[in-house]
């Protein structure tokens, strides 16, 4: 029995998470908001699956920041949601994976409180837990890590405000996004500080679509790995993608 859900009300704007890709993934909530929503404004990851639920005659915005069209800038996009609400839309954001990770959720969400719009946020499956549990691979493992960190692999290891040497010595699992780019330096920024290279690590490309694909690889082998791997990728190193040829669950179902 589908249980009693809240609907996607004129002059509101629902930002909300469309997992990885399988539109299997989507929430009841994204669901609804897809029934309910006249203007669909998402990003390049969201699957094409997913945005044919949308409802028969809403309009659908690209507003993506790759796919080689020009990138309408954060800004743009969030004085487009709240122009769509003043003027009586019921607005879908649609984001790849959750909404609130590494998706500028927080952004958009803080410019429509500024502006008095109400807003509802649906958390979606995030590509480093969905993603990697479509390759078999646990972002924890009770025998394997009881920490597990995300990082951001956008900027060089020299410009990110991280600190790599506690990276490196206190999380047992790191699962990168947005680092296909950078993982060979990021690589050798861990090595440096004590990580042994020969620690398993798994790429997984186009994680939960039919498209998807997965390297398996050490860290010391990731930046090669990586020049063969297609974005997006999410990347896991740890004893966690050491896993992966025992629970390859897609694999073994013929599919991944
Ligand atoms: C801007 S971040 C958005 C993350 C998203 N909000 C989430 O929670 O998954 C984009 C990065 O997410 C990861 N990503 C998103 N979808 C993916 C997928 N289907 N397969 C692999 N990685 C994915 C990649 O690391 C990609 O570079």
């Amino acid at each position: 029995m589908t249980p009693d859900l809240p609907r996607l009300a004129p002059g509101e704007v629902w930002l909300v998470g469309a997992g990885p890709g399988d539109p299997g993934l989507l929430t009841l909530l994204a669901a609804r908001a897809l029934e309910d929503a006249d203007v669909v404004v998402h990003d390049a990851l969201v699957d094409p699956g997913v945005l044919a639920m949308a409802r028969a005659g809403a309009r659908i915005v690209h507003a993506g920041k790759r796919g080689g069209r020009p990138s309408p800038c954060q800004p743009d996009i969030s004085a487009r949601l709240v122009a769509e609400a003043r003027a009586g839309a019921r607005v879908l954001r649609l984001k790849g994976g959750d909404p609130f990770v590494f998706g500028r959720g927080g952004e958009e969400a803080l410019a429509l409180a500024a502006a008095g719009v109400p807003f509802r946020i649906v958390p979606g499956v995030t590509a480093g837990i969905g993603g990697l549990a479509y390759a078999g691979i646990p972002a924890t493992h009770r025998d394997a890590n009881s920490a597990v960190t995300f990082v951001s692999g956008h900027a060089a290891p020299d410009e990110a405000d991280l600190d790599w040497e506690a990276l490196a010595r206190g999380s047992p699992a790191l699962v990168f996004y947005m680092a296909l780019r950078r993982i060979d330096a990021i690589a050798a920024r861990l090595i440096a500080h004590g990580r042994p290279p020969d620690e398993p690590a798994a790429i997984v490309s186009h994680a939960a679509t039919p498209r998807q694909h997965v390297i398996e690889t050490t860290l010391a082998g990731l930046g090669q790995a990586a020049r063969e791997a297609e974005p997006p990728a999410v990347i896991a190193l740890g004893p966690i993608a050491a896993l992966r040829p025992r629970l390859d669950w897609l694999g073994k179902l013929g599919g991944g």
